[in-house]
């Protein structure tokens, strides 16, 4: 159990690639924070320099109040869950996660229980026996969270621990994380670059690009006000739709306006009174903007306002039809619930099909054309890579993102686990 704390945290390989700018974080004590980005954001770095597997270049990491950026890993109080964790192939089980405990002299008593507390939590019982390449990848994963478990860390880390899971494992682990999360009580930080897993698992979310981080929030903050296109973009699924309209001011009022001529007729909306009140104090004036409009915020309607369209493409999923159309040259994806019966029924969405479609203002998000950032949010320029960063980044070999995953070598047991006590 700790806080933390990141200052200004930067990180340049010695190849000269930025791969970290100026990271600021306050992390409460028994906080679970999610990293998310995709590939290449920084995500395994950050994590790694609170680990201590990598220098700091600049700036500083608080783990408990204690300034950690000189302490080495094992002394720093952590644990950490890779990918591919490796496993001790040749020890059972029970001896996999008893290793690091007895490295630190643990009485025999202490350790079983500690063990076997560990098993429970984590469902593993009855494999303790057994031996690493006698388990599924799922099984393997919850044996490498419990050689962390048992450590009692102040920090728990995990850097895409369910990423080599398939799909099902993926979603079932999530939740054993949830659950891990209130039975063994202290601070996370996760590392993934799904969205879903971010959501579902985060009290708050860190969203990164290019190494820089673009929001901080509750899922909820995230998902109804992204700071910007990147954020409104990522974060949800299926994706943000996405309009050029005008913003048209009148005293205090303001609505969004899409079209023109074409054959997709135009469409108005009030914006609602939140949104205006924001708008107006941030005194935005009627521009040319990029409206995000979520594919469950669109309605189908036969209202007069509503515009005219066709169906191109319909996925079902279940409980919800996704539908594609056209509408003022673009692609437009609505998500339409549909009740039991009208599943089972025949599809009344073929190719073809006419919709006809509007969405609320309380459902539109109003992004600045030109720097992507959400108008009604009072927040600093976004921060983009300077143009010198890029040029030294582009003479630099381009290392993959999985070479920050890579395990270090199980050749010594030092590298296999960092954070392990020397003998
Ligand atoms: N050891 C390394 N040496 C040089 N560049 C690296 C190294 N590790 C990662 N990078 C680069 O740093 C950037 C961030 O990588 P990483 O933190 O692994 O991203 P993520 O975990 O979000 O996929 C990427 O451009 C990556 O190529
Ligand atoms: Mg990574």
């Amino acid at each position: 159990m700790a806080e933390l704390s990141l200052r200004k945290v930067k990180k340049v390989y010695d190849n000269s690639v930025v791969a970290v700018h100026s990271f600021d974080l306050e992390i409460a004590d028994k906080e679970f924070i999610v990293l998310v980005g995709p590939s290449g954001c920084g995500k395994s770095t950050t994590l790694r320099m609170v680990a201590g597997l990598e220098e700091i270049t600049e700036g500083e990491i608080y783990i408990g109040g204690r300034k950690v950026n000189n302490v080495p890993p094992k002394s720093r109080d952590i644990a950490m869950v890779f990918q591919n964790y490796a496993l001790y192939p040749h020890m059972t089980v029970y001896d996999n996660i008893a290793y690091g405990l007895k490295l630190r002299k643990f009485p025999k008593r202490v350790i079983d229980q500690k063990v076997r507390e560990a098993a429970e939590i984590l469902d593993i019982t009855e494999l303790l026996k057994r031996k690493p390449k006698a388990l599924s990848g799922g099984q393997r994963q919850r044996v490498a969270i419990g050689r962390a478990i048992v450590r009692e860390p102040q920090v728990f880390l995990m850097d895409e621990p369910l990423s080599n899971l398939d799909a099902k494992l993926r979603n079932q682990m999530r939740s054993e994380i949830i659950k891990l999360r209130q039975k063994v009580n202290t601070t996370f930080i996760y590392v993934t670059h799904d969205q879903t897993e971010a959501m579902t698992l985060g009290d708050r979310i860190v969203i990164m690009k290019e190494g820089y981080v673009q929001q901080v929030g509750t899922p909820q903050e995230v998902f109804h006000h992204p700071a910007n296109l990147f954020v409104a973009g990522f974060i949800g699924t299926p994706q943000m739709n996405f309009f050029d309209a005008r913003l048209l001011r009148e005293g205090d009022r303001y609505s969004v306006e899409l079209g023109g001529d074409g054959p997709t007729g135009t469409l108005r909306v009030r914006l609602s009174p939140e949104k205006e009140a924001r708008l107006l104090a941030n005194q935005v004036e009627s521009r040319d903007i990029t409206l995000g409009v979520r594919p469950e915020h669109i309605l189908l309607s036969e209202g007069a306002e509503a515009v005219s369209t066709s169906v191109e493409v319909a996925e079902m999923m279940g409980s919800a039809v996704h539908i594609h159309v056209s509408a003022w040259g673009r692609e437009v994806v609505i998500v339409v619930p549909v009740s039991e019966e009208e599943s089972e029924s025949e599809n009344r969405f073929w190719r073809g099909a006419a919709v006809r479609f509007l969405f609320r203002g309380s459902a539109s998000h109003v992004f600045d054309r030109e720097t992507g950032m959400n108008l009604e949010r009072q927040t600093e320029p976004p921060r983009v890579a300077e143009p010198a960063e890029d040029l030294a980044a582009e003479g630099a070999p381009d290392v993959p993102a999985e070479m920050a995953d890579a395990l270090p070598e199980p050749a010594s047991q030092e590298q296999a686990d960092p954070f392990a006590e020397d003998e």
